[in-house]
């Protein structure tokens, strides 16, 4: 089990490492074309998270910090980060109603872009842009608040956070006989289509969907907000999931109440076909 984790881990560093030289050098080459305003919306975004988070986020915000960070990332619009809408007649994709075999394969091959905005030790401020039926798979956020604004298009979320205190149970793999897994129980608090007019959606450490998946209805684009960032060596690894109904492995578990809504959670690595490409950042540049 533990080999495993270091396995996944690993993997996360090394794309998070070849990410980070990638955009080193493409910040540099750029960042002297890019526009600068000292009033652009994302440089007043920027200045409150710097008010509002710490880097350890072991004091948590108010709730009034929190209120006013989300209301200032509802009226965040794609020109505000310098994107243009992408189409809604995409036809590479076939959202995720409707998937066969072959073009279950080819949502995979889309590849999704990650555009930095900004890091510090507070807070990570970044944009995924997703092609039609490309996947973010379910993922953890171990100890961190997330605040996710979708800019344009329709993304959806399905999020669940763990049943506390933890059910743990050891299963065979579905289609598997040899193949063990530590399942752990986590219940579904969010399954729901993101839209630019829904305003800003959060996820805390232990509630509102830590654990989640996207999967992108139409090409959309999502403004992130990460705080505490990612941080292998504070305990904020992300690890990929994998998640079985409940009824898969209902013999012989507890009954929890409400276990429709339950799944069990079997930790992955990170898997092989995320096709994650570094993009540029082209909004206004942030004045630190
Ligand atoms: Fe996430």
């Amino acid at each position: 089990m533990f080999s495993k984790f270091q396995k996944a881990s690993v993997k996360a560093r090394i794309f998070l490492q070849n990410k980070t030289l990638v955009f080193t050098c493409f910040q540099k080459q750029i960042h002297m074309a890019k526009k600068t305003s000292s009033s652009s919306k994302i440089q007043t975004l920027y200045e409150l998270c710097r008010k509002t988070f710490t880097p350890s986020g072991t004091h948590p915000s108010s709730s009034q910090a929190i209120h006013s960070v989300c209301s200032l990332l509802d009226t965040v619009g794609p020109a505000d980060v310098g994107l243009k809408e992408e189409s809604q007649d995409d036809d590479r994709g076939l959202g995720i109603f409707g998937l066969t075999g072959l073009n279950r394969a080819a949502r995979w091959a889309q590849p999704l872009t990650y555009l930095d905005i900004y890091e510090c030790d507070s807070f990570t401020m970044c944009i995924f842009c997703f092609p039609t039926s490309s996947v973010i798979p379910l993922h953890d956020h171990p100890g961190m608040t997330v605040f996710s604004k979708v800019l344009y298009g329709s993304m959806h979320v399905k999020a669940y956070d763990w049943i506390e205190p933890a059910c743990f149970r050891e299963a065979n793999r579905p289609g598997s006989s040899r193949c063990y897994s530590l399942l752990r129980l986590a219940k579904l608090v969010v399954d729901k289509v993101l839209r630019p007019e829904c305003g800003t959606s959060i996820l805390y450490p232990k509630s509102g969907g830590n654990l989640h998946c996207f999967t992108a209805i139409t090409p959309c684009a999502v403004l992130d907000i990460l705080t505490p960032p990612y941080r292998e060596g504070a305990g904020r690894k992300c690890t990929y999931y994998v998640d079985y109904p409940y009824s898969t492995f209902e013999n012989g578990a507890e009954i929890i109440d409400g276990k429709e809504d339950n799944a069990w959670l079997a930790e992955i690595d990170t898997p092989d076909d995320l096709y994650m490409r570094p993009g540029v950042y082209a909004g206004p540049s942030i004045q630190v």
